[in-house]
């Protein structure tokens, strides 16, 4: 929408009557008002929808009837698109057949199958439900493994896992026992000196290393293969967390782009296409340990009655097709580095370019917010996303799907364009609540 005809903020209002009278409802029945704190009123601007409705691509509704791009694309889950017709269909397909049986359905040697021969350097699969799981069904081996009990993850890296072992070392750490805290260490991203200075440190005590392959910064040359040597060294296991890597940065995950295999990883984002399906691979010494067939194979790995329903699976088998016969990947990259561009330039016009920054790979585009002091602002964070929904686009972050058109990229650079107008005229009055209607965002946790 052009800067002349923008709404004014009572028009905006009632845009979003019905998201008004639902946001209460939720949060009287939900604790955070969402099943996910991520999607929560505390993340996103007073001005906007509260509840969606539907989705097409990279189009939503809300329950209003707006109509917005989106990026993001359920926390990255919706690699493909909204109700992307192929998934669809076969899921659709399925429905009939039952979903959950006593015995294995073929759905789950299929889906395993075909994603083993996605990840080479895996041998064995498992499937869950969600990544945080799955990361700490992966803590478990490694600790059967090496009769050990400390994890070390990377600093930077936000989120691992819900479980205590990860959420202890955050400010969300209500009802967690006191001990959790010491079993999880921290190392730098791209500092293998740290990594070796925490072995020496704890001697014999550090089960698993565990990181995402890359976040925002390109691992350092040699550091991937360096952290696997030391961790095969020091008696623990390396661990990729590709839950946002797997399936983005390349078919076979960042392992495969960095030529890195690890011990063991996970999957689950963009496995299938915002189904909740989960994985955890990796080389059979380690994964054996689920089996049953040694007495020594008593790892209770990941067993749930939904683990297997086959929707999910069907959802990914025709997901994991996609990827093989269509160019996702290079599409993501595309897309992504053609907005990080578009809005590189914009922010260079406007003089914002010190604090709306765009990072991060084009398939996993992510933008910083600061205000006039150059430090992170929430504030700023809340206004930039504010002015974007009002002119059509929800984004916390940019992250692109196949659905993502040269035409959806060129509208969110406009809409790009103009909150960069208001946020420069924070910036220069100095006076962000002047601009923000409603609370600034808050960080879901902060890492103690
Ligand atoms: C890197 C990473 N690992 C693990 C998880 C946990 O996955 P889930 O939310 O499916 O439990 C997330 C979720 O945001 C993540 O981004």
């Amino acid at each position: 929408m052009s800067s002349s005809k923008m709404r004014t903020n009572q028009e905006e209002r009632e845009r979003y009557r019905k998201s008004y009278e639902l946001a209460p409802r939720l949060k009287r029945a939900i604790p955070g008002g969402a099943h996910t704190y991520a999607k929560g009123d505390d993340q996103y601007p007073e001005l906007g929808p509260a509840v969606i409705a539907r989705g097409a691509g990279c189009h939503v509704w809300d329950v209003d009837g707006n109509e917005f791009i989106e990026y993001g694309m359920g926390l990255r889950a919706v690699t493909l698109g909204h109700a992307f017709p192929p998934v669809v269909e076969a899921v659709r397909a399925s429905l009939s057949l039952g979903t959950n049986f006593t015995r294995p359905a073929i759905q789950e040697l299929e889906c395993a199958e075909a994603f083993l021969s996605m990840i080479e350097g895996a041998d064995m699969v498992k499937f869950t439900k969600d990544g945080s799981t799955a990361q700490t069904a992966a803590v478990k081996l490694a600790r059967k493994h090496t009769g050990r009990d400390t994890i070390a993850i990377c600093a930077e890296h936000p989120f691992f896992s819900y479980d205590d072992w990860f959420i202890a070392t955050t400010t969300m750490d209500g009802g967690i026992p006191a001990a959790a805290r010491s079993e999880t260490l921290r190392f730098p991203y791209n500092d293998l000196a740290a990594v070796r200075a925490l072995f020496d440190a704890h001697p014999g005590k550090i089960a698993a290393v565990i990181l995402e392959a890359m976040r925002a910064d390109e691992p350092a040359p040699g550091f991937l293969s360096g952290l696997r040597d030391l961790c095969h060294e020091r008696g623990a296991l390396l661990v990729f967390d590709e839950m946002i890597t797997g399936f983005r940065w390349n078919n076979g995950g960042a392992q495969k782009e960095y030529g890195v295999v690890p011990d063991l990883s996970t999957f689950g984002k963009a496995l299938a296409n915002g189904f909740p399906l989960s994985a955890l691979c990796g080389k059979r010494e380690f994964m054996r340990y689920g089996s049953r067939e040694r007495p020594e194979d008593d790892v209770f790995l990941l067993s749930t009655t939904h683990g297997a329903e086959t929707p999910s699976l069907v959802a990914a088998i025709a997901t994991m097709q996609v990827y093989k016969s269509e160019p996702v990947i290079a599409h993501l990259h595309r897309q992504g580095e053609q907005l990080a561009a578009g809005v590189r330039e914009v922010s260079r016009r406007h003089g914002t370019d010190k604090h709306v920054e765009v990072f991060g790979r084009g398939c996993n585009l992510l933008f910083g917010t600061k205000g006039p002091d150059g430090k992170p602002s929430q504030e700023y964070r809340m206004l930039f996303i504010q002015e974007i929904v009002r002119r059509g686009i929800i984004a916390p972050s940019f992250i692109v799907s196949y659905s993502h058109s040269d035409e959806d990229v060129a509208k969110t650079i406009e809409a790009v364009d103009g909150a960069l107008a208001v946020y420069a005229r924070a910036l220069e009055d100095g006076n962000v609540s002047k601009h923000l209607v409603g609370p600034p965002s808050r960080h879901v946790f902060d890492r103690r």
